[in-house]
């Protein structure tokens, strides 16, 4: 059986952490013929009060081989460089196939999106509405259409190659608080199945 790990890294709720590893964590999948057990092998706050953190800690009451809970605050290095190198070097020793950034809300240098295969989920149909708010941005849009996204992370923000997309239309009475809501159930779907996906691509190239 090959295994696949992954590390994820976040900054505050988590609930998209969560999700992944209740959905995949030790779980086995079929893909391009090979059995592949997938392993969170650690999952990385840069916030010390990120409540996701709570949730790992929760997780972890059921494994009894626990998944790393790790923090490392940006606020504690001089520069975005220093804080790259840093978090390098804590994740090369778990040497992931892939890391995960789910609600990771930071800009990563290009050494460290050379150094590893990154993927990202942005709650925007790419490439509208990149940035730090795009629920709020394809809200105030007059767009029909829309949803969330996960792509390979690049030099760029928000720029990668697209994985997966999930859409929705809405209707035209939605509240803020109701279309947010959509915006994550899509997440809760998308993300899981877009990682089986870049598993895919990782292993046939
Ligand atoms: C998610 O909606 C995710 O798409 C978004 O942050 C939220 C994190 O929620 N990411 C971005 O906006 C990245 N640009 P969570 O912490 O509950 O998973």
């Amino acid at each position: 059986m090959k295994k696949i790990n992954l590390v994820i890294l976040f900054s505050g709720n988590g609930k998209n952490m969560e999700n992944i590893i209740f959905k995949l964590h030790k779980k086995q999948f079929q893909i391009l013929g090979h059995c592949v057990e997938i392993c969170v092998r650690a999952a990385l706050s840069n916030k010390k009060n990120a409540y996701g953190l709570k949730r790992l800690e929760n997780l972890n009451t059921q494994y009894y081989e626990k998944i790393d809970s790790i923090i490392l605050e940006h606020a504690n290095f001089a520069n975005r460089e220093e804080f790259d190198r840093q978090l390098a070097n804590v994740l090369e020793k778990y040497k992931p196939d892939l890391v995960v950034l789910a609600g990771f809300m930071r800009i990563l240098s290009p050494f460290f999106v050379n150094q590893f295969q990154i993927i990202n989920i942005h709650p925007s149909l790419l490439p509208k509405y990149k940035g730090a708010h795009a629920i709020k941005d394809s809200f105030e849009s007059k767009d029909r259409e829309v949803g969330v996204s996960v792509h390979w992370v690049d030099e760029g923000l928000d720029s990668g190659r697209i994985i997966l997309q999930a859409s929705r239309l809405r209707q035209e009475d939605e509240d803020f608080e109701f279309f947010e809501n959509q915006i994550h159930k899509i997440e809760y779907d998308l993300y899981p199945q877009a990682i089986i996906k870049a598993i895919e691509e990782g292993l046939k190239s």
